[in-house]
């Protein structure tokens, strides 16, 4: 039976009816077409459908939408400013050279928020541990950590 949730996403108040089965991945593609959140695994493994949850990450294909209730939700659609201009994190990828075929860079990027939010000058090996549930088949990590340095000492 459907049951009707509210919550905060990118900001905006939403209230909606969600089935039960359904996953926030779902909800958020799907329902919402907000297609930036990327699906690869389906199983909780790569962290390429990664959103921000009242401050923490979440893999979204294996979090029930309902559970969303009451809560904030940040996707990558949401981080640029209003007039469309592109987050630092997002500016510090492109220019380090840390997005190849982009697949990963959504849930990245957000992992890479989180991870600034709570410790805007992490070490390396707290850029490893921020970033280690999102898997990346192109870069080698090298780019991505130069990229998430780089934003943290601009802070
Ligand atoms: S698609 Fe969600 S963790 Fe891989
Ligand atoms: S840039 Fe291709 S998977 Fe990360």
């Amino acid at each position: 039976m459907k049951q009707t949730i509210t919550f905060i996403l990118n900001g905006e108040s939403i209230e909606m009816e969600v089935e039960p089965h359904l996953t926030l991945l779902q909800l958020l593609r799907e329902r919402l077409s907000l297609h930036g959140t990327k699906e690869g695994c389906g199983m909780g493994e790569c962290g390429a459908c990664t959103v921000i949850l009242d401050g923490k990450t979440v893999n979204s294909c294996i979090f029930p939408a309902l559970e969303v209730n009451g809560k904030s939700v940040t996707t990558i659609e949401g981080i640029s400013d209003p007039q469309g201009k592109l987050h630092p994190i997002q500016r510090a990828f492109i220019e380090y050279g840390a997005v190849q075929c982009g697949f990963c860079t959504p849930g990245m990027v957000l992992s890479a928020k989180a991870l600034l939010d709570e410790n805007p000058k992490p070490g390396e090996e707290e850029i490893r541990n921020g970033i280690a549930g999102n898997l990346c088949r192109c870069t080698g990590y090298l780019q991505i950590i130069q990229a998430i340095k780089a934003v943290s000492t601009k802070t």
